[in-house]
């Protein structure tokens, strides 16, 4: 018997065989995906095995399981929060894979309705977001307690967490609403968010993220608020729990109402009688699934009138009113044509797959990531598979799936079409840029081996010199006009900078050069005098730009500003640090004593500053650059000082950033939701919910100019 013999061809003792195997195998898939936020095999996959399990459920009613997944909703909450039980559960949805089942669907509620003369159902139509679902709990127009789904009767209490997603209002604005009122929907992160967290995880040499939404699960289960804060989560509502009086006659008119409290509903959302309309508005939003800038993965039709949902009930843990009709999976089949190693700014090797090109959903796929090491021995660490446990080999017949804008991925091989003289794939132990041991680290208490093999030749290493230079000027680092990554990868190949100090010794050194550098290609006399006029004016970094260019591993902006801020001097922080990296206890427990450093950013720290080349080259530099002292001290008397500011809406005289270190150089707090604790909102146009917030909160509001007035 294989897992794909057809159902009916089964003997019953063949049938129980293949569905206690399906159960081991959807069992271990929902604990990776509810618990661990680590999904192993891929949603189709696991669509596929559900099916058949119900399907043999269905023919072999006899060897049903007691424990038969039928009934069960996602997986028992994690150990570590509240538990929550929710006085109305969390339902799941039943599926629908293609336009026969939506039809059998609405059939089915005709068939249900039949003897209700002239009654003509109508259902709504959205898109199901590709999230967590959560439950939030509202007294009295106030936000008192949020929790997930957990296994759809108990979840997580995860309330301060939740709190710091802007679309939950902490307070229902309008009025009407019910004493009690439990708003259920789901928590997302688009794909910009998700796209900027997975760079800045990269350039500081964090943790990888392979998909938003395991992201945003991962982001709200963080022990500490402030972390998930940091990932700007969202909220789509679409739904109800508990309730102490109705809030419309329909499902339509009840989310519009959901709107005016205050939350974010879908604007995709629509209502219809024609059974035509629904499959149409399915394919609309099919064809708007790449630009709309977040995951969903189908669209959910349900009854329309409320009175008659309860009427139609539920069948085990999913409403016989609602369905969800799932999209298929953006996946192609292709062949791999090569692995490439790429080096990062902290040396860690990325394998690439070239692939034979192919179309996925739309667009042309050649490259695709391995992510790691054990991604392609199909093994994690401990010998644990991954995915079916088949290893990536060049040659091999692969899946690729694109989902969003996020970078496309292989998720599976076909091991039919595997070639009889392939070979495992051997990982490189040397660095593919300058011959350096590559190594894995063992995780400092854990012992647990790190997924990523790291290049160790530092600077001597012309991959991680190349991008450490490239992160030095960057933007949020000295950000010198005129100086990107295009012109420092062709001054780093000929010669001209080969670490940080170099840059600043451009025009000296080129008044001298034979090869000056405006008879280069693309440069002339006018360019090159800006170009170093740019590099001149950077020559008093602030403080904590100067030590976030370092490119320290582990130290991204937030730590290098607490660096800046509890030392107030470069030497001071260098002197710290260097004491630590010699083992000095007092220098270690100063470091760890500082709200927000961790045993982690200690120790890249001290072993940053124990390495001589990294010391020799910090000299250099400092013969060129004068870090300036951080302005503490003209915090305390700003008029914003101790003040809590949240910025909304498009700014014009500065961007997002510079505003935050603007208010948080003068003492204020910036948070990124109104709440009664904030003190005054900057609002450019455009801005929106926040605004209305601040409104019937009665928080200060008042403009960008505004600002630069109150602040000089
Ligand atoms: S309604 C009783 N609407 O899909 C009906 N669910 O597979 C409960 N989901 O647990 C759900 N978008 O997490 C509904 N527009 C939407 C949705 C949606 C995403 C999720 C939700 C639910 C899961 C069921």
């Amino acid at each position: 018997m294989s897992a794909d013999t057809a159902i009916t061809d089964l003997t019953p003792e063949a049938a129980r065989a293949e569905l206690d195997r399906l159960h081991a195998v959807l069992e271990r898939a929902d604990k990776a995906y509810f618990q661990e936020d680590a999904p192993e095999i891929t949603d189709a996959e696991y669509d596929a095995a559900k099916r058949r399990y119900l399907e043999i459920e269905a023919k072999f009613p006899e060897i049903r399981r007691a424990d038969s997944l039928s009934e069960k909703v996602g997986a028992a909450p994690a150990e570590g929060f509240a538990k929550v039980r929710h006085a109305v559960p969390m339902l799941s949805l039943g599926n629908a894979f293609d336009d026969d089942d939506v039809a059998d669907f609405v059939a089915r509620g005709r068939k249900f309705f039949e003897r209700e003369q002239g009654l003509e159902l109508a259902f709504t139509a959205e898109p199901k977001i590709d999230g967590l679902s959560a439950s939030l709990r509202y007294e009295n127009g106030v936000f008192v307690r949020g929790a997930t789904r957990g296994d759809g009767t108990e979840g997580e209490d995860i309330t301060e967490n939740l709190r710091t997603i802007g679309d939950i209002p902490k307070k229902l604005a309008g009025s009407g609403w019910p004493d009690v009122l439990e708003v259920r929907g789901e928590v997302y992160m688009t794909h910009a968010d998700f796209a900027a967290l997975k760079a800045r995880s990269a350039a500081e040499g964090g943790q990888d993220y392979v998909n938003p939404r395991n992201t945003a699960a991962g982001s709200l289960r963080q022990k500490d608020p402030a972390v998930t804060a940091k990932r700007n989560l969202k909220f789509f509502a679409y739904g109800w729990g508990e309730l102490s009086a109705p809030l419309a006659e329909t499902q339509y008119e009840a989310v519009q109402k959901l709107g005016a409290f205050g939350f974010v509903v879908n604007p995709l959302m629509i209502r219809t009688t024609s059974t035509e309309e629904m499959l149409e508005h399915y394919r609309r939003i099919e064809a708007q699934r790449a630009t709309l800038g977040y995951d969903i993965d189908g669209v959910v039709y349900k009854l329309d009138n409320l009175r008659l949902q309860e009427r139609w009930g539920f069948v085990a843990r999913a409403p016989r009113w609602a369905i969800a009709h799932k999209f298929p999976a953006e996946q192609a089949t292709t062949i791999l044509t090569g692995i490439d190693i790429q080096v990062g700014r902290t040396g860690t090797l990325t394998p690439v797959a070239r692939l034979q090109p192919v179309t996925v959903g739309g667009v042309v796929v050649e490259n695709a990531t391995l992510h790691n090491e054990d991604y392609i021995a199909g093994r994690d660490s401990t010998g644990a598979p991954i995915r079916d446990g088949y290893d990536i080999r060049v040659g091999d017949t692969v899946i690729v799936q694109r989902a969003g804008d996020v970078i496309p991925q292989i998720v599976a091989i076909v091991p039919e079409k595997r070639p009889a003289d392939s070979v495992p794939y051997a990982f490189p132990h040397q660095c593919p840029e300058c011959g350096s041991e590559a190594v894995r680290e063992a995780h400092p208490k854990t012992g647990k081996l790190d997924a990523r093999r790291r290049c160790t030749g530092e600077l001597i290493c012309p991959a991680q010199a190349v991008e450490q230079l490239k992160h030095f000027v960057s933007r949020d680092a000295l950000d010198i006009d005129g100086l990107g990554d295009k012109q420092i990868a062709a001054f780093h190949a000929d010669g001209r900078v080969m670490q940080a100090a170099d840059i600043f010794t451009l025009r000296e050194r080129d008044a001298r050069s034979l090869k000056k550098l405006k008879d280069q290609e693309g440069w002339g006399e006018t360019s090159v005098k800006k170009l170093f006029d740019a590099i001149d004016a950077r020559r008093e970094p602030e403080l904590d730009r100067f030590i976030f260019a370092l490119g320290i591993r582990h130290v991204g902006e937030t730590t290098a500003t607490l660096f800046a801020k509890t030392f107030g001097t470069f030497a001071a922080f260098r002197e710290t640090a260097q004491a630590a990296g010699h083992g000095e206890e007092e220098a270690r427990a100063a470091l760890l004593g500082i709200d927000g450093i961790g045993e982690t950013v200690v120790q890249s720290v001290g072993a940053f500053f124990a390495n001589e080349r990294n010391e020799k080259a910090i000299d250099d530099l400092l013969a060129e650059v004068t870090p300036q002292v951080y302005a503490v001290a003209a915090a305390a008397d700003s008029a914003v000082a101790g003040k809590t500011v949240v910025f909304t809406g498009s700014l014009e005289r500065m961007t997002r950033s510079e505003a935050k270190a603007m208010a948080e150089r003068l003492g204020a707090k910036v948070s990124g939701s109104v709440s009664a604790k904030t003190d005054l909102v900057v609002a450019g146009p455009g801005a929106g919910s926040k605004l209305k917030q601040a409104e019937s909160l009665g928080v200060q509001v008042i403009s960008e100019d505004d600002w630069f007035d109150l602040v000089q």
